[in-house]
């Protein structure tokens, strides 16, 4: 026995959460885990087909497997997550080598089809959505760090018009309240200090009448926890009552993720987000008032078909109304099936690539105005790593999401510490130790 596993993991924390399910159910079976990707009896690819750029990711890495087949060709391969989803008659076509499908609700079959794969030679395939799905009774298998990822609901049914998710991740559901206090107390105790709740739509949350500012209510009054995260949230979603959640828990960080996508109204309606340009400004706005200091950050496209160049500008100008804090910024991706591919006008690529060369442009010069307001403050910050350019420096968040660098001395990780902002650039703050903030 003693068999290994390998697992990769591309996309959104919802699927770096779902690998962590995926794991236990192996170690379950009695697996443990590979040091090394060609070491392992069976690799597995958790994939994303958000952008085109994604899917390519993995298929050069399938590349790469297909040569560990050829050479071991016991070696078992799975493909899970949203391209098996999405694009699994293309690989049973053109990646004869790959052994397990399974999309992401499928995850508990994958004992069963490991056993079977033993005797059956051809591709075993589940990409069954299910309406129910929230594998509530699994426990992840989670990685060692600060933070634990918890699912709270799955799936998507805003279907906006450029997006494969609702496709690949099927319909909105969601866990009881129980189920996650419970996997939140057990997360604590295991050692984690942050908890980061997640879901494709985590604010339209509802099971047995308690919306998401309920969940989060109770998830705030954890005992031992010191942090709480949440995203995405929709900007459709993001009521009063959990914006006054927020202000009430000080364990929830004041950082809201609040994608824009697109500054114009005609746009925004072609995308199908279902606000307009001055409520989502009066949003944000709303955001800024009950959390003063709080840390906005936004997704945004460019490109998506038909956006003209006065209509981008409206992007643009949107931006700076708001300077937030940051932004993921993406050329517009068609994805097969999905409405906005079939529009007849599509943007051309050079044109995408200039609006997104503007996009960052404006966005590093905010990102450095947000952070240069911070110099010669006092920040709360959660250590929890170390810094890539110096062992000899940590690197932790605010609750704003700002990373800060800052000398180690005696400090520990895992420990909240307050810090002076010496130094703001466009990515990071650095700081130094004012002193330990008492144990949360
Ligand atoms: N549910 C989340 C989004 C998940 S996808 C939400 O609504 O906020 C993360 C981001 O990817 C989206 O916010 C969007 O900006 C981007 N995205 C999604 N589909 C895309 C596509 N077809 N092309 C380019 N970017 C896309
Ligand atoms: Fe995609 Fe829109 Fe759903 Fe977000 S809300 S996952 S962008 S369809
Ligand atoms: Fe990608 Fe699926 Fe997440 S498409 S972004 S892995 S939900």
């Amino acid at each position: 026995m003693n068999k290994t596993y390998f697992i990769e993991t591309y996309g959104c924390q919802m699927n770096v959460a779902d690998s962590e399910l995926v794991e236990s159910l192996l170690q379950k079976e009695g697996y443990t885990k590979a040091s090394q990707l060609d070491k392992a009896d069976a690799i597995f690819v958790n994939t994303c087909a958000i952008r085109e750029h994604a899917e390519e990711k993995v298929h050069s890495q399938l590349g790469r497997y297909d040569l560990i087949k050829k050479e071991k060709p016991e070696t078992i391969i799975g493909v899970l997550g949203c391209m098996a989803q999405s694009l699994k008659h293309d690989l049973l076509e053109n990646r004869p080598f790959v052994d397990i499908i399974l999309g992401p609700d499928s995850y508990r079959r994958l004992p069963e089809l490991l056993r079977r794969k033993t005797e059956d030679s051809k591709s075993l395939v589940d990409t069954t959505l299910s309406r129910f799905e929230v594998y509530d009774d699994l426990f992840p298998s989670r990685n060692e760090g600060v933070n634990a990822w918890i699912s709270i609901m799955r799936g998507c049914d805003k279907f906006c018009t450029f997006c494969i998710v609702p496709f690949t991740r099927g319909r909105e559901r969601s866990r009881s309240v129980d189920s996650i206090i419970a996997e939140a107390t057990q997360a604590v105790q295991d050692g984690f200090s942050e908890i980061t709740l997640l879901g494709q739509n985590v604010n339209s949350y509802s099971h047995d009448q308690m919306d998401f500012h309920h969940l989060l209510d109770d998830v705030a009054q954890v005992p031992g926890l010191k942090r709480i995260r949440y995203t995405s949230p929709h900007p459709q979603d993001m009521t009063d009552e959990l914006l006054k959640t927020m202000a009430k828990h000080d364990t929830i960080c004041n950082y809201v993720h609040l994608p824009l996508q697109a500054g114009n109204d005609r746009i925004l309606k072609r995308m199908n987000r279902t606000y307009t340009r001055d409520h989502f400004v009066n949003l944000a706005l709303r955001i800024r008032d009950y959390l003063p200091n709080v840390g906005l950050s936004t997704d945004i496209i460019v490109g998506f078909p038909g956006e003209t160049e006065a209509e981008f500008q409206d992007t643009l100008e949107v931006m700076e109304i708001l300077k937030f804090d940051s932004a993921f910024n993406f050329k517009y991706s068609p994805r097969r099936g999905t409405k906005a591919s079939e529009y007849d006008d599509q943007v051309d690529e050079n044109v995408k690539q200039d609006r997104l060369v503007r996009v960052i442009e404006l966005q590093k010069k905010h990102t450095l105005e947000r952070n240069s307001e911070l110099v010669g403050s006092i920040q709360t910050v959660l250590v929890e790593k170390e810094s890539k350019r110096s062992s000899a420096q940590w690197a932790g968040r605010t609750d704003s999401n700002k990373w800060v660098i800052f000398d180690k001395e005696d400090v520990q990780i895992q420990s909240m510490v307050q810090l002076q902002i010496t130094k703001a650039t466009g990515i990071s703050l650095h700081g130094e130790l004012v002193k330990q903030a008492e144990a949360a």
